[in-house]
């Protein structure tokens, strides 16, 4: 097995550390455009091999698509992330022209690959990958949901006052502060239902709390998370080649599936080895299904900007 993360940055660094400790691959190539960076991190990471017992090989690169051949997944993180007070749509000029690039130069040397898109505006981005690809829509897939999922769970649990692990929930929609939408309605703890121990009070402050959890982060370290942005894509690696069919929100194409087409959005997907094998279309009362048509139509404005 061959993984390829395009951008050694905090999140591309962060995820090629978790698949390197999880060993998800043999092979995981590291790739930057900045001149010696991802070789100076990929040998940082090689020598935590010997302390925490890893087999994969990190091998760091400059821009040099050809060691990226014959990848089966590849992560692109590469991009500016937002700063204090920005929003993920910001991102979209200077971002569109380094994911349109970077899925060109790989899908030269791996053409049957699966990206995993986490660059923002991700909505967009991986929209914009899918495009340029030309891949079929179920090895094109957005990293929004798994991190937005799990900020919920924080949230939840931090009200709950319980442990994250043992709670189920979903955000879906779009990868935006105003534009996801935290299923608190669907969200359990160990399968009884959030809403039965939370104030309607409470289940808004923590709705509310996880629509603006990466901006909170952002304001706090002055650039965006890392953590939980790498955890997340790693999970999503994870289910692919290892083939676990995890249920993750992920940003897929919607041909039809939640009312919507021609567009990526965030929704339950299983995650498998031929990518996202299958979208589960929920049933959404009036209220979540109004949500979720605006969050498609702030998305598909964003994309618009795409052709202009
Ligand atoms: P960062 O600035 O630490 O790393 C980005 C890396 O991309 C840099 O090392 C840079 O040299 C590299 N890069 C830029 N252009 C490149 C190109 N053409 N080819 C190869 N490498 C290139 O940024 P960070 O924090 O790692 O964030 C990366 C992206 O991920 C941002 O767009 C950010 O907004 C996004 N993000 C998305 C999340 C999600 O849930 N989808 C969560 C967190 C961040």
């Amino acid at each position: 097995m061959k993984i390829t993360v395009v951008g050694a940055g905090a999140v591309g660094a962060t995820c090629a550390d978790n698949i390197a400790r999880k060993e998800l691959a043999e092979e995981l190539i590291l790739l930057d455009i900045k001149e010696g960076f991802a070789e100076g991190k990929a040998i940082d990471m090689m020598q935590t091999a010997a302390l925490l017992g890893f087999d994969t090989k990190i091998t760091g690169v400059t821009n040099d698509y050809a060691s990226t051949a014959g990848s089966e997944v590849v992560v692109i993180t590469s991009g500016l992330p937002r700063k204090p007070g920005m929003t993920r749509e910001e991102l979209i000029g200077i971002n569109a022209g380094i994911v349109k690039g970077v899925a060109e130069n790989i899908l030269k040397h791996s053409p049957n690959t699966i990206i995993i898109v986490v660059s923002n505006p991700m909505d967009t981005m991986n929209y914009l990958a899918l495009k340029t690809s030309g891949l079929p829509k179920n090895r094109v897939i957005g990293m929004g949901g798994a991190l937005d999922s799990s900020r919920f769970k924080y949230y939840l649990s931090q009200e709950l006052d319980c442990s994250p692990a043992d709670l189920n929930a979903m955000v879906i929609g779009g990868h935006g502060d105003t534009t996801m939408i935290p299923l608190i309605n669907h969200a359990t703890w160990n399968s009884i239902p959030v809403t039965q121990f939370l104030s309607k009070e409470q289940q808004d402050k923590v709705v509310a709390s996880t629509m603006v959890g990466g901006a909170t982060l952002t304001k706090l370290i002055g650039t965006s998370a890392w953590y939980a942005p790498g955890a997340g894509t790693a999970s999503m690696v994870e289910s692919i080649v290892r083939d676990q069919k995890k249920l993750i929100s992920s940003g897929v194409f919607l041909d039809g599936e939640y009312g919507q087409k021609d567009i990526s959005l965030v929704v339950p997907v299983i995650l498998g080895k031929n990518g996202a094998e299958k979208i589960l279309d929920i049933k959404l009362n009036d209220t979540e299904q109004a949500t979720f048509n605006k969050s498609a139509d702030a998305v598909r404005s964003m994309n618009d900007v795409l052709h202009d």
